[in-house]
């Protein structure tokens, strides 16, 4: 894609601070350990199977870092099956969503606990330095290829040796009848959840946010960058859960 179509392609989607804004007004939505964010399909079932994933496909992890933390489910969730106090450091656009994870963590968590407000493509540490990414509900906020390239060799950087990322994110998908099929099964979902005024306003907001991409493409990327062993958890409709092990 040229400059010019990747402008036309994203210069109508929302800003970074635009983002941030709507996210500091939902805490309350994404502070259910229970039901996950419910907008999300089989949302605690993900939230289980990433973290159960991540412990045991690096069992001695220890240093987390939880990209677009929310109020902080994924890392709970971590956190609740894992045997040890862990070091975590959230980052996340929104510093009412930080507060709120760092509340709920704290309350069971005795390892260090770090926040980072920002736009996680300007957050940098240590080569190496953590043992477990999460990312969830996050990824599909990126633009353009480069964007995208440049966020997966961030994360292998920043993984030691047989640490692992987990990611659950909207996807689309290549073949355009089935992303219709999708799509329409999601608005079902939507309906049935909370009728069709809730089925719009998700698919208005999705469609001002959000630039996901699909599961080959993230899986292809992950092995363009280094990582070894990939691993679908799981996925329904227009949702994914995926990982993968650095070498
Ligand atoms: C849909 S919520 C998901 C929250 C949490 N991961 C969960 O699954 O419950 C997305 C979160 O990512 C954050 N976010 C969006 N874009 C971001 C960016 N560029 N950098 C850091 N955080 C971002 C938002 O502020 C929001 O809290």
């Amino acid at each position: 894609m040229d400059a010019k179509n990747i402008k036309d392609t994203y210069g109508n989607k929302s800003s970074v601070d635009q983002i941030r804004e709507r996210f500091d007004r939902e805490v309350g939505r994404f502070a259910e350990l229970n039901t996950g964010q419910q907008s999300t399909m089989d949302a605690p079932l993900v939230m289980d199977l990433m973290a159960r994933a991540a412990l045991s496909s690096s069992p001695k992890a220890h240093k987390i870092l939880d990209i677009g933390c929310g109020a902080g489910n994924h890392s709970l969730k971590l956190r609740m099956l894992s045997q040890i106090d862990l070091d975590i450091t959230l980052v996340d656009l929104s510093q009412p969503m930080l507060d709120m994870a760092f509340q709920r963590l704290s309350e069971i968590n005795h390892g260090n606990i770090s926040l980072w407000q920002g736009d996680f493509r300007h957050f940098s540490a240590e080569s190496e330095a953590y043992d477990i990414v999460l990312a969830a509900a996050v990824f599909h906020h990126l633009r353009d290829d480069n964007d995208w390239l440049s966020t997966f060799q961030k994360v292998f950087d920043l993984l030691a040796s047989g640490g692992s990322i987990w990611i659950s994110d909207l996807v689309t998908h290549d073949c355009q009848p089935v992303q219709n099929l999708m799509w329409e099964r999601y608005a079902e979902y939507l309906i049935q959840l909370g009728g069709i005024g809730y089925q719009k306003h998700v698919f208005e907001y999705i469609d001002l946010e959000d630039s996901p991409r699909s599961l080959n493409y993230q899986i292809d990327l992950l092995r363009s960058v280094g990582f070894g062993t990939i691993e679908v958890l799981h996925k329904n409709c227009c949702f994914a859960a995926f990982g993968a092990v650095k070498p």
